[in-house]
């Protein structure tokens, strides 16, 4: 989701202490919980989070677990920061950051879960490697996770859906649940959060698949 940019987004961000500043986040590397937060609670972390409506609505469900939104654009990021502001909530940061760094910011095993959710699907196959859900970033993600930490993915889009779920093959990932329906899951829609796109296309008729995957001992392919 790039918005239109939105004047002043970059200077309204670098003012804000909600989000970390560009420059020293990979001084928190392996401390976030202790630095940033000051506390020990759970880690856990939406990449591509958009206007942040899920990351949000999270943090307010969950005030003993400890979130961070990431996102590329500065202007999407903007709306997210500004939620924060209007209804404040101790347990949120932000980072605008490209999710290709992300073993530069985060620690071996120091997240606890990863939500990707609506990522963009980048059809053609020359952009398979910016897919979020590709082996080089399940390889990332396998890094900062935590022993049996866990990823939760969901699309509406279902290329990069079955996408997602071949790149699973022969890795040390173990499914926890999948589904092709989301909302007609009894099982695995127990507390769903909708995100801004998940509202969107499921009122558009769409069904939403999602999987929820399990890190396991072992080496990651590339
Ligand atoms: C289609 S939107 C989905 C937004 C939100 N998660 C939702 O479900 O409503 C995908 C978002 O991921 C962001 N994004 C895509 N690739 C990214 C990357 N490599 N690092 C960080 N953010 C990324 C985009 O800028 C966009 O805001």
């Amino acid at each position: 989701m790039r918005l239109k940019n939105i004047k002043g987004s970059r200077e309204y961000i670098a003012a804000s202490s909600l989000v970390i500043d560009e420059d020293v986040m990979a001084s928190f590397r392996g401390c976030w919980k202790e630095k940033v937060f000051g506390n020990e609670n759970p880690l856990q972390i939406e990449i591509g989070m958009g206007k942040g409506k899920f990351i949000t609505a999270l943090a307010a469900l969950h005030p003993d677990v400890n979130y961070i939104g990431i996102e590329k654009y500065s202007s999407t990021l903007l709306r997210g920061v500004q939620k924060v502001e209007e209804n404040p909530l101790p347990n949120i940061r932000f980072l605008r950051m490209d999710a290709e760094g992300i073993t530069d910011i985060f620690g071996e095993g120091e997240v606890d879960r990863i939500y990707l959710n609506f990522s963009d699907p980048w059809p053609k196959d020359r952009h398979a490697k910016r897919r979020l859900e590709n082996k080089l970033f399940l390889k990332k993600y396998h890094v900062i996770l935590k022993d049996d930490g866990i990823i939760e993915f969901k699309t509406d889009n279902v290329n990069l859906f079955d996408f997602a779920v071949e790149e699973l093959k022969g890795e040390p990932w173990k499914v926890l649940g999948i589904t092709r329906d989301l909302h007609h899951d009894e099982k695995m829609n127990v507390n769903n959060v909708m995100t801004e796109y998940e509202e969107k296309f499921s009122a558009m008729g769409n069904p939403i698949y999602k999987y929820v995957i399990e890190k396991q001992k072992g080496a990651t392919g590339s």
